[in-house]
């Protein structure tokens, strides 16, 4: 199974106080570190490596994230219930309504199914967002992927979710690739994914906040994150700790909406995701924090509400956005 590379303890120090950390390493096997314990050496605070995950996690810390606690509480919902479990899991796919094929492709994988859920999640893509969305996407993507193809030195993908842009850079570049978020149940089911996948070696699972990461002053090269930017809640310290941590430039993909927009700007505020949705906020931003930011690859696509599940109640995919729009795609260079 993919284990914490032995490399990446260079790289790390106290996400509490800055403190330097003492190792002691339980097990460990040609993939890295399957148990490890770290003790700060200043404030005495414990970290610990368990089934090759290493959990740098401070108990201020609430994971309040929404695509976490609907992916559980799906398989909650779903596994205790047959009245549920026979027609999502057992109708033809091109029956069901693509929310619902989302939801049948993640609990496949739950089932431990990597290669027929990657081929669900695929097929309901399809009917979930608009071509222009995914082109637009997917474009991002690559060109991320092109950037880092000869990279030196690890590369942090910041809250990695469920490793649409971690998964092409292990499988096109030589890089290591630190696999990150707070969600520790995330991680677990990518330990799972990148065994399924056969990725073994290049990838660390590691856990924290972004706005509270365990690195050493300006110690990353390089840093990338597939939207997470903007799926942070109440970013504040977010670019600062990045900027602290960052030695090289960070790649960021995002989509900004339009300011004249005002159906979307309603959600978006009410989800207090309005600092890094909007292109102009997300660039003052940055400056403030001290990165000098250029926006490369820009391109523009239309964008439509993911539609809601049609056997669960309320189930939902995309929090936003709630009105068709019209999304401006990029890769921000910061640096
Ligand atoms: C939907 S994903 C974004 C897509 C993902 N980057 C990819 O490439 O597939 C958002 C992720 O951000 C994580 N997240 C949210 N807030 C975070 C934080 N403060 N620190 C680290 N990860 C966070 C969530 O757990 C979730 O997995």
């Amino acid at each position: 199974m993919p284990n914490m590379n032995r490399e990446v303890l260079p790289y790390l120090e106290c996400p509490r106080c800055h403190g330097d950390l003492a190792w002691a390493i339980d097990a460990e096997d040609e993939e890295g570190l399957t148990a490890a314990e770290a003790r700060c050496t200043q404030c005495a605070s414990g970290y610990s490596v368990r089934d090759g995950i290493a959990a740098f996690l401070t108990a201020d810390v609430s994971d309040e994230d929404l695509w976490q606690s609907s992916a559980s509480a799906l398989a909650q919902a779903v596994e205790g219930d047959d009245r549920l479990r026979s027609p999502l899991m057992q109708a033809p796919p091109a029956s069901l309504a693509p929310a619902d094929l989302f939801f049948r492709a993640l609990l496949t994988e739950e089932r431990g199914d990597f290669a027929e859920g990657e081929r669900l999640a695929a097929l309901a893509r399809d009917g979930l967002y608009a071509p222009a969305y995914r082109a637009c996407h997917r474009r991002q993507i690559e060109w991320v992927v092109r950037r880092l193809k000869d990279a030196g030195g690890p590369v942090v993908d910041l809250a990695s979710g469920r490793g649409d842009l971690a998964g092409p850079l292990l499988h096109s570049t030589a890089a290591d690739i630190l696999i990150t978020d707070f969600s520790l149940r995330v991680l677990r089911r990518n330990r799972r994914w990148l065994e399924a996948m056969g990725h073994r070696g290049r990838a660390s699972l590691l856990a924290f906040d972004a706005r509270r990461t365990p690195f050493r002053p300006a110690s990353l090269s390089w840093m990338t994150t597939n939207l997470g930017l903007a799926n942070i809640r109440d970013p504040g310290p977010l670019l600062d700790e990045l900027r602290r941590v960052g030695g090289g430039q960070l790649l960021a993909i995002c989509h900004f909406y339009p300011p004249q927009d005002d159906a979307n700007r309603q959600a978006i505020v009410h989800l207090g995701l309005d600092s890094l949705l909007y292109k102009e906020q997300a660039l003052a931003s940055l400056q403030a924090a001290g990165w000098k930011t250029v926006i490369e690859n820009a391109c523009i696509g239309d964008a439509m509400p993911t539609p809601t599940s049609r056997l669960i109640e309320d189930a939902g995919i995309d929090a936003l956005p709630v009105a068709p729009t019209q999304l401006e795609w990029c890769v921000l260079v910061c640096s």
